[in-house]
């Protein structure tokens, strides 16, 4: 009797859910565990076709928006699933996969199982159950425009009010710095685990000028410009969607040439700033110094992945071409992964500051000059190798080079 009791006890909660709810829970739902988690690691609501569309799919908005879906599919947003950093981190550690995919395929409808519990309360032994409205092509297309712009069956934009053969909801949230920092901002600690989450962008944009000035990441990563939405539509003030950062590309661009001009647009973050003309010494002394300024990017330079970095070299070149002298200096962090995430240093450049880098020398006989170079690495090679990533992958690129010769 008493047994029978406590079963009614603890049924009630939960038949009492389902009435308010106004039905039987749904195998759609989302799974109540995750809301007992930090926000980046729950998906984005699964949502439903808006009236006038007949899917979710990228494909059918870039029919109509043909010149943001173009843009879209060049950016790294459109590649986040198929990234083969992402893929192999993916395979080595297919426990933590369910973590990952909420920000890199986010929405609902993106994911092939949801979490129903932990096992021992374990982030890397997660209990999954399938999932009904998962679709696979919408999975694929990683950071879609449905994972932005639909909520509650319709396609929210900036303006609203417009002419679209689809619902639409004004969303003022679209032109915050907020929108992006669901995903761009997440730290977090995992106690006996060799991974962490540190996206801190949010919070250095945060610290930095340009967050008191309203410059929000938009702003910078999609640059307005003035354009009808559609084929005759108004010309309105429209953001690019090429979310160029780094200007490192991922390798599954379908138009170079439009990749190459929408980050030939937006400038890198570093800039090298020294004298073209340098002073020989008594002796032959050669002393040139380059002065390494973050004059363009919102936040620490790099920021997001702790892998990143910053490589600027000074080098003094003989006749033959020949290094006669160097200098590099790496701008990122440090981190150990084992046996515990630590970070070990963190040799970044804040919004607006600058870090001088001296090259000395004794001056050869014959011609010489000298080059400064800035190289942005997204991973290095032997993690690269160690992740048997292919050559197509992109690992780094030079965005700034200076050079400087002997004062005549
Ligand atoms: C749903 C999560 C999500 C949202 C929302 C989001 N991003 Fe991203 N963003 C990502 C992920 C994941 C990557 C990395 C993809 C990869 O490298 O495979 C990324 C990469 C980037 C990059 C790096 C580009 C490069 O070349 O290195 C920039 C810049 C960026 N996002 C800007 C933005 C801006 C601006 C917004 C807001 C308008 C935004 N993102 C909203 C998840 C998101
Ligand atoms: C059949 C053509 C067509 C398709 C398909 C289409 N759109 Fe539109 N959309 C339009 C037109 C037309 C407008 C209004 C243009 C204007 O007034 O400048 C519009 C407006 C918008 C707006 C602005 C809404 C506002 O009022 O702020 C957004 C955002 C948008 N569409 C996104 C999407 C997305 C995302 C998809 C795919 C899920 C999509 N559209 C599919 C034609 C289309
Ligand atoms: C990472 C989030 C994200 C993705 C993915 C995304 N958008 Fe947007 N979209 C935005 C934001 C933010 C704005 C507002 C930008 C602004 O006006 O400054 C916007 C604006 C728009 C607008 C209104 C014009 C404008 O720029 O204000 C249209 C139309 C639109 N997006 C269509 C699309 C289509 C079509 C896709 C897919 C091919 C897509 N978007 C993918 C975030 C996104
Ligand atoms: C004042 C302009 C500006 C603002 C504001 C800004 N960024 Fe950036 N961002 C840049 C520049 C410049 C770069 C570096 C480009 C390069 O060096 O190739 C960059 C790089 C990035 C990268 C790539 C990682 C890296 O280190 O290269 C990401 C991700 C990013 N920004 C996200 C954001 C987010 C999210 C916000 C909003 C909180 C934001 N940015 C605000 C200008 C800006
Ligand atoms: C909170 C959202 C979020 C989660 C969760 C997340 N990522 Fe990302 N991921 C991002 C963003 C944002 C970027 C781009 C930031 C940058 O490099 O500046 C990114 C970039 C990447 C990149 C590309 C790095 C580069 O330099 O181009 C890889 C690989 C990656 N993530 C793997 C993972 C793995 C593996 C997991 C799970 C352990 C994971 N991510 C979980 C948001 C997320």
């Amino acid at each position: 009797m008493k047994k029978l009791a406590l079963a009614v006890l603890v049924a009630l909660p939960c038949a009492a859910a389902a009435w308010l709810a106004g039905c039987a829970p749904s195998r759609d739902a989302l799974p109540a565990f995750y809301a007992s988690r930090p926000v980046f690691e729950q998906p984005f609501a699964g949502q439903r076709v808006p009236k006038g569309l007949k899917s979710l799919s990228a494909a059918e908005c870039g029919t109509c928006h043909v010149a943001i879906y173009r843009e879209w599919r060049q950016s790294v947003h459109a590649q986040a699933w198929a990234d083969p950093q992402f893929r192999a981190e993916l395979a080595k550690q297919p426990g933590v996969s369910w973590l990952c995919i909420n920000c890199h395929t986010p929405l609902v409808n993106q994911l092939d199982s949801l979490v129903v519990r932990l096992e021992g309360d374990d982030v890397e032994r997660p209990v999954k159950r399938a999932n009904p409205s998962y679709d696979a092509a919408l999975r694929d297309e990683a950071i879609t425009c449905a994972s932005c712009h639909v909520r509650d069956g319709a396609v929210e934009g900036p303006f609203g009010g417009t002419k679209a053969p689809h619902a639409t909801r004004r969303n003022p949230a679209l032109r915050s710095a907020e929108f992006c920092l669901r995903c761009h901002q997440a730290v977090q600690a995992y106690p006996g685990k060799t991974f962490v989450c540190t996206f801190d962008t949010g919070n250095e944009w945060k610290a930095g000028p340009f967050a008191a000035a309203g410059t929000v990441c938009q702003d910078c990563h999609m640059p307005p410009v003035e354009r009808a939405l559609v084929e005759g539509g108004p010309v309105r003030r429209v953001g690019m969607h090429g979310w160029i950062g780094s200007h490192l590309r991922k390798g599954s661009e379908t138009n170079l040439a439009l990749w190459d001009s929408l980050a030939a647009s937006r400038p890198p973050g570093v800039e090298l700033r020294a004298d073209s003309l340098v002073r020989v010494g008594a002796g032959g002394a050669v002393e040139w110094s380059v002065r390494v300024v973050n004059a363009n990017a919102g936040h620490m330079l790099p920021t997001g992945d702790p892998e990143r970095a910053v490589i600027v070299t000074l080098a003094a070149i003989g006749a033959g071409g020949d290094t006669l002298a160097r200098e590099q200096v790496r701008f990122g962090q440090k981190w150990e992964w084992w046996p515990a995430p630590k970070k070990l240093a963190d040799e970044r450049l804040a919004p607006g500051a600058e870090r001088m880098i001296t090259l000395c020398l004794r001056a050869p006989r014959g011609p010489w000059r000298l080059a400064a170079t800035a190289v942005n690495e997204r991973i290095s090679d032997a993690n690269a190798d160690f992740h048997r990533l292919p050559e197509s992958y992109p690992r780094r690129v030079e965005v700034a080079r200076i050079e400087a010769r002997p004062r005549p």
